[in-house]
């Protein structure tokens, strides 16, 4: 039976919440799938830091290099400033290991969910591929005569060719075997950006050569954000840089119902450091403790570790689970309008996944 090694990273706020309802559920169908789960769980985050001085320990990526995934809850909001917070743990991993890429699907399970009108049930069906190493994102800056009249603040945006060349052939070659559309859209911004997004689109043009199957067509960042509004149903794949695939996937994650469902993927295409998988939603400190978060988003970014991992039965079944539960109705956290709690929409989807497991 093939087994695999799991970093947990739990975090703050709901982040551990939501992953032992993602536990559960992967837990529930692992043995009939025919493999097992070995979890190592890490305590790092903000309570850590207020105890070490650290979000993780200085050799946390070695720590974490011999997995083979990490799961990952939300940092972030407790007593810590967020560029430390996150900066020390979430994009330290993200660069570190290399996960250049951040998958992040959207899916309209149920009619009711969506907060516009007239978009039926599976007429959303896209993914963001986040460029996820450089942009926007790079880490490359500086501030200089603090708190003088003189202070400067500066912040450099990165767009490498190697860097862009490979979230782009990345981008195609999911649109390709996605069932889709096949139509990739890239968010740009070359109208003001006349260095990082006129080179952006370029390279853009130059992959697409070899990808004649592909329709391509790039929108100005703002008129995106406008049209995923207006007609959601007309994406498929949408390439992004750093710093607007996170603004474009809070807005995804909207179009869905809530942000407590979307996941997303931070992926090291070359397998040679562990991939990451955690919700797109952060720590929630307004609903932290209370029991009431969506964990849909943390089981479903499960779904994306056990498909990386091989297990893509187990994955479907998840995602079949989750479907189904939004789809019934019944068991809704308070974000979706129901009052069903964190464990109790878990126990749902575990006993769902069981079942279909068996099927
Ligand atoms: P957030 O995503 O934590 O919350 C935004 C809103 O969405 C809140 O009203 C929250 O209650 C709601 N929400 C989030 N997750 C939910 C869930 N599972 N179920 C139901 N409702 C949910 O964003 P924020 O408030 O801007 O940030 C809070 C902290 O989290 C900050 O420190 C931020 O930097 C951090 N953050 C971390 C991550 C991450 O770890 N990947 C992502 C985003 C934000
Ligand atoms: C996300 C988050 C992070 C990001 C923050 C917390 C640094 O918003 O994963 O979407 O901007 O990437
Ligand atoms: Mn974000």
């Amino acid at each position: 039976m093939d087994s695999y090694r799991i970093a947990v990273i739990g975090g703050d706020g709901v982040g551990p919440e939501v992953l032992t309802e993602g536990c559960k559920v992967m837990d529930a169908i692992a043995e009939l799938a025919g493999f097992a789960l070995e979890y190592e769980r890490f305590p790092w985050g903000c309570a850590y830091y207020q105890e070490h001085g650290e979000m993780m320990p200085q050799n946390g990526l070695d720590v974490l290099q011999d997995f083979d995934a990490i799961y990952l809850g939300a940092i972030g909001g407790f007593g810590v400033p967020d560029h430390i917070s996150l900066g020390d743990l979430l994009l330290r991993i993200r660069r570190g290991f290399d996960q250049y890429v951040n998958l992040r699907p959207t899916r309209l399970m149920a009619e009711e969910l969506c907060p516009l009108k007239g978009v039926s049930q599976d007429e959303i069906d896209l993914v963001v591929v986040r460029e996820n190493a450089e942009g926007e994102y790079a880490h490359a800056g500086g501030r200089l005569y603090q708190g003088t009249p003189n202070e400067v603040a500066v912040q450099t945006a990165i767009f490498t060719r190697r860097g862009t060349e490979r979230i782009m052939r990345y981008a195609f070659d999911l649109c390709r075997h996605r069932d889709g559309k096949k139509r990739l859209t890239a968010a740009t911004k070359s109208n003001a950006n006349a260095f990082t997004m006129v080179f952006w689109e370029e390279v853009l043009q130059e992959v697409a050569r070899d990808y004649p199957d592909i329709e391509v067509n790039w929108t100005h960042v703002d008129a995106l954000v406008m049209n995923l509004i207006r007609k959601p149903q007309w994406y498929d794949v949408i390439v992004a840089s750093n710093l607007f695939g996170d603004i474009l996937t809070d807005e995804t994650a909207a179009l869905q119902g809530s942000l407590g469902l979307a996941a997303g993927a931070n992926i090291n295409p070359e397998r040679r450091f562990p991939s990451m998988f955690e919700p797109v939603h952060g720590s929630a400190p307004d609903i932290a403790g209370q029991g009431i978060a969506n964990p849909i988003g943390a089981v479903w970014a499960g779904a994306m570790m056990l498909e990386h991992l091989g297990e893509q039965k187990a994955a479907q079944v998840m995602m079949g689970a989750i479907e189904a539960v939004l789809r019934e109705g019944q068991v809704r956290t308070a974000d979706l309008g129901g009052n069903a709690s964190t464990a109790e929409m878990g126990d749902a989807l575990a006993a769902k996944a069981t079942e279909l497991m068996k099927d």
